[in-house]
């Protein structure tokens, strides 16, 4: 198959790290028969510097014209302070928007050779990790109405936080189905007892619970979510909620699992180009220096080929060589642990590229 992809640098350790996920996208190209072109795409703080635009529209078209996009990581201190609508991260719910991509998937699972790194307790660890968030991605506060505004009572700033019905079924639906291929348990999360965008999310999910009778539904507010998930985060399955809970939730999921570099994620919406991505930051701090992680990336990279190329048993290839090399005891600096051996972003792609088969 011939596939054309968008490919994302990006900022900080984003270049380096999706090199190594290249290298090991071409490598499952010559084992199975595979094409990938890869059209570079410029994004974020590298082309606010370029063009003066976090994503300028060009840039966007080449994204909704591929097959689908991979994204290293955008963003840094250098941007902090140009104007909201200028930052990076501006470049990224655009291309988030312009894409369509609604559903947001980020798994949280623990891979038994990185157990040790979870901050939570061994007997809660022991219980097991494995849930997914699904993220509704293109709606809510991130995407209402932001104004600073001059008042009596000096700035006053407004975001505005709205769903509609239509908006909140589709992500359901993503949610349920998600639970359908899994242990068939969804767990829908909002802040009923205060918001009316809460209020019609609970409505709406417990209307589509009747079309998935062999999912079981249950609701959780979103402060108590915060708790269960390391209290006892074996009781979940599939979490579906709002774009900024999810935001939230996503990130001390990955934190308890120990190891954010290790975390992909994939985003779709009506067709199959998605975007795929680490869940991680562009960690300026360690940028050039080869000590990144790439593995984000490169899961993020296996998760394109089984959810928008179909290529189940190319996916199944770098995951298992990516467990394999965990086995053979490397670790990048992120997830070092006790006589285990210290490699840099490069080698680790070497490590795993050598794995696969
Ligand atoms: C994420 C990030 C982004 C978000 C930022 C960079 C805009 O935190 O993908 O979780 O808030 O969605
Ligand atoms: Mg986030």
């Amino acid at each position: 198959m011939t596939k054309n992809i968008a490919v994302i640098r990006g900022d900080g350790i984003g270049p380096e790290i999706v090199e190594q996920a290249l290298r090991v996208l071409d490598r499952v190209a010559s084992i199975y028969g595979h094409t990938f072109c890869y059209t570079d795409v410029d994004m974020g703080g590298c082309a606010i510097d370029r063009y003066g635009d976090p994503l300028p529209e060009e840039m966007l078209q080449k994204c909704v014209a591929s097959d689908s996009v991979l994204l290293g990581a955008v963003g840094g201190e250098k941007w902090n302070d140009v104007p909201g609508h200028m930052r990076p991260e501006k470049g990224l719910l655009r291309l988030r928007a312009g894409m369509g991509v609604y559903s947001n998937n980020r798994p949280a699972k623990i891979w038994p050779q990185l157990a040790a790194a979870s901050p939570l307790k061994q007997s809660i660890v022991d219980q097991g990790i494995d849930f997914i968030i699904v993220r509704e991605l293109i709606g809510g506060i991130y995407f209402g109405e932001h104004q600073t505004n001059q008042t009596d009572d000096g700035l006053t700033a407004v975001d505005v936080l709205r769903y509609n019905e239509k908006e909140i079924e589709r992500i359901g639906r993503i949610g349920f189905e998600t639970a359908r291929k899994r242990r068939k348990a969804l767990c829908s999360v909002e802040k009923s007892n205060v918001l009316d965008s809460s209020r019609l999310w609970k409505k709406v999910m417990h209307r589509l619970a009747e079309e998935y009778p062999d999912v079981t539904l249950s609701d959780m507010l979103v402060d108590n979510c915060a708790m269960q998930i390391v209290k006892n985060p074996a009781q979940f399955d599939v979490i579906v909620t709002e774009n900024m809970f999810g935001d939230i939730l996503s990130d001390e999921a990955s934190m308890i699992t120990g190891s954010i570099g290790m975390i992909p994620s994939s985003s779709l919406g009506a067709s199959s180009c998605g975007l795929y991505e680490p869940i991680h930051g562009s960690a300026p701090d360690i940028a050039g220096k080869d000590a990144a992680n790439p593995i984000g990336t490169i899961l993020s990279a296996a998760m394109m080929l089984r959810y928008s190329f179909d290529m189940e048993k190319e996916a199944d290839a770098i995951e298992r060589a990516v467990s394999d090399y965990l086995d053979a005891g490397y670790r990048t600096a992120d997830i070092m642990g006790d006589n285990m051996t210290l490699v840099g972003c490069k080698q680790c792609g070497d490590l795993i590229l050598e794995r696969i088969r």
